[in-house]
């Protein structure tokens, strides 16, 4: 259909280059465990069960980008991210590491060159993002349930003047869409009238929101386009926003840098 046709959905490979190459290689470094012992025994084995956390820090450092998974929703996809992640090399099959590679659609973070054409072509990828935008202080707010973010809601959100990053959580998260492999047409987002609000009435430059898109499935095309049309203003795509108080937090998210990306996978964390 036209509206995906107009997004360049680039594929990226990655690979995760396993530190015991590193190690292999100069015996001036120490011994990482577990990477040189090959007769670590099952015993031993059993009792190494890695932690996992949303939060960090007793309870000041948020994690809120979601876990890439399989069954992660993926934009106008029917069935999510879908296979995304294999060994290429693997110590069980006689190699000396284990080499994984990825292959992920650009998602999480988007540039002017997302929507327009000729940013993309002016070279606008994710390696040109400004780094102070994407970190430093802003709010996590709630916006009324049942309604879109029209101008009329921009409104009555009342974020003053000064603020440049803000975290917009809406029922996407109540409805926890982004834990639904299924793409979801009904989420919430901008209407372009609401975009439109935003750039003209608010000093923001990084908004991010809990579901795969900023722009209102109807309004996604003109949505991104008001959006993005500055070349100044930041999108992260798709973060989780779950239990977190609102307020003020310190932002940090850190895209990669894919030389030609118009987006990126992007690790975001809240600092209260
Ligand atoms: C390991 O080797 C088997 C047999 O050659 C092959 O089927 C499998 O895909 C290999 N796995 C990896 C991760 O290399
Ligand atoms: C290495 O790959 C094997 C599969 O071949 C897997 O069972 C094992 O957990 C991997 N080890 C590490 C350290 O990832
Ligand atoms: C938001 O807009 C979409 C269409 O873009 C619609 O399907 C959805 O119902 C709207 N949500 C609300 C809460 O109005």
């Amino acid at each position: 259909m036209a509206r995906t046709k107009s997004m360049r959905s680039l594929l990226l490979l990655l690979l995760l280059s396993p530190l015991s190459t590193v190690t292999a290689s100069s015996a001036a470094y120490p011994t990482i465990p577990g990477t040189t012992d090959s007769s670590v025994s099952a015993s031993q084995d059993s009792k190494l069960i890695p932690i996992r956390r949303e939060v960090y820090g007793d309870g000041r450092i948020f994690d809120i980008t979601h876990k890439y998974r399989s069954d992660l929703p993926s934009f106008a996809k029917e069935n999510g991210l879908g296979k995304f992640l294999w060994l290429r090399e693997s110590m069980k099959n006689g190699s000396s590491a284990n080499i994984s590679e990825m292959k992920l659609i650009t998602l999480d973070r988007a540039t002017p060159g997302h929507y327009h054409d000729h940013y993309f072509d002016a070279g606008f990828d994710v390696d040109t993002l400004d780094l102070e935008v994407l970190n430093g202080p802003g709010l996590l707010i709630d916006v009324p349930r049942g309604t879109n973010i029209t101008a009329e809601v921009m409104k009555s959100l009342r974020i003053p003047k000064g603020v440049r990053r803000v975290l917009f959580r809406t029922e996407n998260t109540d409805r926890r869409l982004m834990f639904k492999n299924q793409f979801d047409t009904s989420f919430v987002g901008f209407t372009t009238d609401g975009a439109k609000w935003l750039v003209e009435n608010t000093d923001i430059k990084l908004i991010g929101i809990d579901y795969l898109a900023v722009a209102a499935w109807s309004d996604v095309v003109p949505g991104h386009l008001v959006l993005l049309e500055s070349t100044e203003i930041i999108i992260v795509e798709g973060l989780k926003l779950d239990d977190i108080q609102p307020g003020v937090y310190s932002i940090h998210c850190l895209p990669l840098r894919i030389l030609g990306a118009e987006g990126s996978p992007t690790r975001c964390i809240l600092i209260k």
